[in-house]
């Protein structure tokens, strides 16, 4: 079979930047900024850039170009037993594209809501009642509702938009990534130039910005910083692998990386000034101070906060339906880049007809999806998102700079990437992926673990937390274990 190949360098480096550039640039980096040290964090956030995330990218595409492989083929070609790790990844990137594909139902909703402002009156109870119907608690799904038909309506529009722009594989997503990544950066460059001309717009972005030097002493700003960095280049989840391995076999990698790289940091920076500016308009129109505005963070934001905003701005319906178009296309190409590194993989191993396999991974998800968009959806989303960025992605990024750092061979990725890159990376890169990486996810991973054993995250109990949590990240091992073992197709 003839492997499929990008129309050309540039649509690789969309491709790329798409997966990278999504809701955690606009909501998720702007409030870790503010709250780990405003203007200081920037240093953080770029020192994690070039020591982890950057290399981090560098190591993906080297491999998926490499081995021309999505990554269980890859890893496999490295010691055939490490296919069954190098499943982890992308089982954990389609476990996140479940959840990754109902905010984008809640988007569909809101961008049609805000032609009628239907959440002005009172935003909150709009996103909480109308929009979820949220119950009780974890276990109390609420029924056939009509706020569950809505989501699952939304979810379907969703999966026929994702299935259609990832239809040929890297010949189709070549074409759809002009228009996925340059139309909600011209969105962003809007609502930034309507954000900071907003009255009250400089107290947001004082508080957004004033470093606080003092905070870079504290090693939990550095933890988020990195997080935020695993998260945000989409780097642990197979996805660069797959990219990568649709390259023409003369390219340049390391430029690459840094391209990708520069463009995701350039762009939650960039988020924070729309985001905070508007905020800064709100604390003005409600007459108080930008820190005592309350659900500033999470879901929230995105779904109270600013739906609140804009109901208050002159042409309110246009500036709402525009917000959330350029929340939708924001996210479509990381939700489309999640099922390419699993239909890759399938594809390589059993020889599927790209069709037959994004038809196949993309109702699969759909369908899990579906719980997401009950009444006691959130609650599940939000533990499922939790344990997959805080521990699954860890595993899977400690996973990846142990078995190519250490068993394959740092060394070796660096001389391939050097010898087709015009820009060569020197030892420190290699420093970082055996050493230093490494010891920063173990910080991570085990910081986390101790909070967990200390309580449940978010207190929503062990019960739901094992099922959400611990029992999914045993699930996707063992699922890894049966896509290894099983027989592929030569
Ligand atoms: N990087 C994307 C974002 O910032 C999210 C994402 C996660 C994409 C995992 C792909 C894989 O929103």
């Amino acid at each position: 079979m003839v492997r499929e190949h990008w129309d050309n360098r540039m649509a690789f480096i969309l491709a790329a930047i798409g997966s990278a550039i999504g809701l955690g640039n606009i909501w998720r980096f702007p409030f870790v900024c503010y709250q780990n040290g405003g203007g200081a964090f920037l240093i953080a956030y770029i020192v994690a850039l070039l020591t982890t995330g950057i290399p981090l990218l560098i190591l993906e595409f080297g491999l998926g170009h490499k081995m021309e492989g999505a990554s269980p083929l890859s890893f496999s070609k490295i010691v055939k037993k490490l296919e069954w790790f190098g499943w982890v990844p992308v089982l954990i990137g389609f476990m996140i594209v479940t959840y990754y594909s109902v905010i984008m139902a809640y988007c569909i909703k809101y961008g049609i809501a805000s032609i009628t402002q239907a959440y002005a009156q009172d935003p909150s109870g709009y996103f909480f009642n109308e929009t979820l119907g949220i119950t009780s608690g974890p276990f109390e799904f609420g029924g056939f509702t009509k706020q569950f038909i809505w989501l699952a309506s939304g979810l379907f529009i969703s999966w026929i938009w994702i299935v259609f722009s990832v239809w040929k594989g890297a010949k189709t997503v070549s074409k759809v990534v002009y228009f996925t990544v340059l139309i909600p950066w011209l969105l962003l460059i809007v609502f930034v130039v309507r954000g900071i001309t907003l009255p009250g717009a400089m107290d947001g972005l004082a508080y957004y910005l004033t470093p606080d030097f003092s905070k870079l002493l504290n090693p939990s700003v550095w933890l988020a910083a990195y997080t935020q960095i695993f998260f945000s280049l989409s780097v642990g989840f197979g996805i660069m692998i797959a990219y990568s391995s649709f390259l023409p076999r003369k390219t340049d990698l390391v430029n690459n990386a840094f391209i990708v790289g520069f463009a995701d940091a350039l762009t939650a920076f960039v988020g924070g000034l729309a985001v905070f500016g508007g905020l800064g308009y709100h604390a003005h129109v409600l007459g108080k101070p930008v820190s005592e505005l309350s659900d500033i963070a999470g879901p929230g934001l995105a779904f109270v906060t600013y739906p609140a905003i804009i109901a208050n701005l002159p042409l309110a319906p246009f500036f709402g339906v525009l917000f959330f178009l350029m929340l939708l296309t924001l996210a479509i190409d990381s939700a489309f880049s999640m099922v390419e590194g699993l239909t890759a993989s399938i594809i390589d191993k059993w020889k599927f007809s790209h069709l037959k396999a994004n038809l196949t991974v993309s109702s699969i998800a759909f369908t899990i999806g579906l719980v997401f968009c009950t009444g006691a959806g959130l609650f599940w989303l939000d533990i499922v998102d939790h344990f997959m960025n805080y521990i699954a992605l860890g595993i899977s990024v400690l996973g990846s700079c142990i078995f190519i750092g250490w068993i394959y061979g740092a060394g070796k990725i660096k001389e391939y990437a050097n010898s087709i890159s015009e820009f060569r990376v020197g030892k420190w890169w290699e420093i970082s992926i055996k050493y230093f990486t490494p010891i920063v996810l173990v910080l991570l991973i085990g910081t986390e673990f101790v909070n967990r054993v200390r309580g449940s995250y978010e207190n929503y109990g062990r019960l739901p937390e094992f099922l959400a949590g611990w029992l999914i990240l045993v699930l996707i091992a063992t699922a890894a274990y049966f896509m290894y073992k099983s027989k592929g197709r030569d």
